[in-house]
């Protein structure tokens, strides 16, 4: 064990802290499909997590975003379970924790520029498990159950070996969101 990773060490953090809705966290939720995520999610009762390498950035992206309706209280902050930011980069690995922390079911998205999922993607999904969250929904691709070359398959299969309850979207690649 990595005594320097406070995500091996973190086994509680699944149970929401002020109430008892779930807590969800939106990876990419500035891209293509997760906008329209987090524009579903915001009147869910749900406490809704975004995570972008630029938070501030990600708050304007969805706030000037024509195609996505999202109450401006949502985002700006002021409404009570208006929509928490954080900074999020796979390649950097000290945003796993407060990323992660207290998350119940994750939304996860492989970004087209990650390829080499095993270095990139795995380590936060394992940190995810570590953590407690309890159930992934993965974005993945038609096909991907016969294609093992495919990353999203690689993903899926590492996912099924974890202690996750798991969700696979397979779309098509270009799914139209607007
Ligand atoms: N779009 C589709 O129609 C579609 C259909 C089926 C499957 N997929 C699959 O979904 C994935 C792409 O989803 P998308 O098209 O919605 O995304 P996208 O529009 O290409 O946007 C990329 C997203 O990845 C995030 N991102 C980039 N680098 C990151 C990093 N280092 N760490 C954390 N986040 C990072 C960006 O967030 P920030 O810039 O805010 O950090 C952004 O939200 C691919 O695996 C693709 O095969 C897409």
């Amino acid at each position: 064990m990595d005594d320097e990773d406070p995500t091996t060490t973190d086994t509680e953090s699944h149970v929401s802290a002020d109430d008892d809705s779930p807590t969800v966290l939106v990876t990419a939720g500035t891209g293509t499909v997760g906008r329209h995520v987090v524009a579903a999610l915001a009147d869910e009762p749900v406490d809704l997590r975004v995570a972008s390498r630029d938070p501030d950035r990600a708050r304007e992206t969805l706030a000037g975003d024509e195609h996505v309706e999202i109450d401006e209280s949502a985002l700006d902050g002021t409404a009570p379970d208006a929509v928490e930011f954080v900074a999020f980069d796979l390649g950097r690995p000290e945003t796993y924790y407060p990323t992660l922390s207290g998350v119940d079911r994750l939304l996860l998205v492989r970004p087209p520029a990650v390829s080499r999922v095993e270095r990139d993607l795995f380590p936060f999904v394992d940190a995810a498990a570590r953590m407690g969250v309890a159930h992934v929904v993965f974005l993945s691709v038609l096909g991907a159950e016969k294609n093992p070359l495919l990353p999203h398959r690689r993903v899926e299969s590492h996912l099924t070996d974890l202690p996750v309850d798991t969700t696979f979207l397979r779309a098509p690649s270009s799914v139209r969101t607007c």
